[in-house]
């Protein structure tokens, strides 16, 4: 068992400890976009935690050099690799780094995004452009870069064993939210990639591409953003919210055996609170 309450979590909450055995990872390696904080931050502890070797990809020098240096100090191994998801060759080149210095690449998750919240009529095609080419064109991106590594037989790996993608989405666009245009575009789009690239790399190259679709989760930069503290929303309503925890295990069962069978789907991990949108 691993304790998942660990130090490494910035958040105050505890969690309930891992149900996973802390060596079902053992051997893995990891590639984590946007891995440096947040949710991505919680998703490469807990990889870490079960036994993945750790790459984190981000565009801040010092908020990587920090979050790697946690990581270590947890007695994980990691690396940081600066790089923005937009830009092919830094897609290629952080994919690259990460196979040469751990040998192989078995999962890539691809959480970096982009947010605000802006009314639609004051949204420049842009702004719009913007937050598209970062969820969108950066998870086809990097899924590009890694499938070389990622296909049955890729570097490093047993000929019968294939890789994971793992695409963080939401569930803002499976109805419809309030300034939130530019990400429920994007968001939609993410889900579809997890569709075209399961049913094209999982026949062809026995790839896993799934999704994990957080609702709000407590102690994260978009939320912060989101539904700022000092926004005046119910303290109980906050209270209702996941954990990092939650996200982070999610991926973990899906990187491990039991999610062996799971291809092409998006896991809702909001405890159904995109079911119970209060009707106008
Ligand atoms: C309106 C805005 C804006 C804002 C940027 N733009 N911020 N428009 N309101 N608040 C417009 C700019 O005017 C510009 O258009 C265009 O977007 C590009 O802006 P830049 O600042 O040049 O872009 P860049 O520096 O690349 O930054 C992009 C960014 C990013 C999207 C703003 O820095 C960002 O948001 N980072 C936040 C990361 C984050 O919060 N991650 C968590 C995501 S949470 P013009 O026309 O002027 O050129 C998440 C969960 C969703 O995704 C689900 C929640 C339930």
């Amino acid at each position: 068992m691993v304790d998942s309450s660990s130090s490494m979590s910035t958040s105050s909450v505890t969690t309930p400890p891992s149900p996973f055995r802390a060596s079902i990872l053992q051997g893995k390696v990891a590639l984590i976009t946007g891995g440096a904080t947040g949710i991505g931050f919680e998703i490469a502890t807990q990889l870490a935690a079960h036994g993945a070797c750790i790459s984190l990809m981000g565009r801040r020098a010092h908020v990587l050099e920090a979050a790697v240096s946690s990581l270590e100090k947890a007695g994980f191994q990691a690396i940081g690799l600066q790089g923005d998801v937009r830009k092919k060759e830094d897609a290629n080149r952080v994919v690259e780094e990460t196979v040469q210095r751990f040998g192989r690449l078995d999962i890539l998750v691809n959480n970096a995004a982009g947010n605000f919240l802006v009314v639609a009529e004051d949204l420049s095609p842009n702004g719009f452009r913007t937050v598209l080419d970062i969820d969108a064109v950066g998870t086809f991106t990097m899924c590009h870069a890694a499938l070389k590594y990622l296909k049955r037989g890729g570097i490093g790996r047993d000929p019968s064993e294939s890789g994971l993608i793992i695409n963080i989405t939401a569930t803002l666009h499976y109805t419809a939210q309030w300034y939130q245009i530019h990400v429920s575009a994007a968001k939609a789009a993410v889900d579809s990639l997890t569709r075209s690239l399961s049913l094209e790399w999982g026949t062809d190259y026995g790839i896993h591409v799934n999704g994990i679709a957080p609702g709000p989760i407590k102690d994260t930069p978009g939320m912060e953003k989101l539904a700022p503290e000092d926004a005046g929303m119910d303290q109980a309503k906050r209270e209702t919210w996941g954990e990092k925890w939650d996200i982070a295990l999610t991926a973990v069962f899906l990187a491990s055996d039991a999610g062996r069978h799971i291809n092409g789907t998006v896991l809702a991990v909001d405890n159904g609170a995109w079911l119970k949108k209060p009707a106008p």
